[in-house]
């Protein structure tokens, strides 16, 4: 441990940070919206539970995103819960300059416009509750106004920079 940074209140430097958090392990989202007509969409795995009354939820999306103006301007969006067998979809939805939403991604329009993929464990309807600046990130808080459970097989993780399933202890 550098008990120097402890002791004069310096951040943690970049690469040791990334490497703690890279063994945190984590379910996957695709946060979509749509906007002017457009659709649009990230994969995030900075999804989380936030409130039960009011229901709440929330992610954070890097303030450098060229998706989150659309997204922020988008009147509700949509929390799509991957399955496992969704790594590609999810990785499609983080690349660059490729049309998310084209062949073979397969989505439908939800009840309120906002794309709703296709095969998903779950969708959440979400309207904007709050945003706030954090660091380099915005934080976005929505109040879930739909859940609806699709599959209850097993959930896309994140783990050290790969995708995998998840594999329930024996005894639990
Ligand atoms: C597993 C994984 C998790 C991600 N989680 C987030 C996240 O929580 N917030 C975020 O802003 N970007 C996240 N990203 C990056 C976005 O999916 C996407 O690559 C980024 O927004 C760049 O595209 P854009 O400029 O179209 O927004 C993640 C990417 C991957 C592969």
């Amino acid at each position: 441990m550098t008990v120097s940074s402890l002791t004069d209140g310096q951040a943690v430097e970049a690469a040791r940070f990334r490497r703690a958090l890279a063994v945190h392990a984590s379910g996957v989202v695709v946060i979509t919206a749509q906007s002017d007509g457009v659709p649009v969409g990230l994969t995030a795995t900075s999804f989380s539970s936030v409130s039960l009354e009011p229901p709440l939820v929330s992610f954070y999306v890097d303030r450098s995103s060229t998706t989150w103006p659309r997204l922020g301007a988008a009147d509700h969006f949509a929390v799509n819960i991957l399955a496992s067998d969704q790594s590609e979809l999810a990785a499609r939805f983080a690349r660059k300059s490729v049309d998310r939403f084209a062949e073979p991604t397969r989505w439908r329009p939800g009840p309120l416009g906002a794309p709703l993929l296709q095969d998903v464990s779950a969708h959440l309807i979400c309207l904007p509750y709050e945003t706030a600046q954090v660091g380099d990130h915005v934080l976005v808080v929505g109040l879930v106004a739909e859940a609806d459970v699709h599959r209850q097989g097993r959930p896309l993780l994140y783990h050290q920079g790969r995708f995998g399933r998840f594999l329930a202890h024996p005894d639990s």
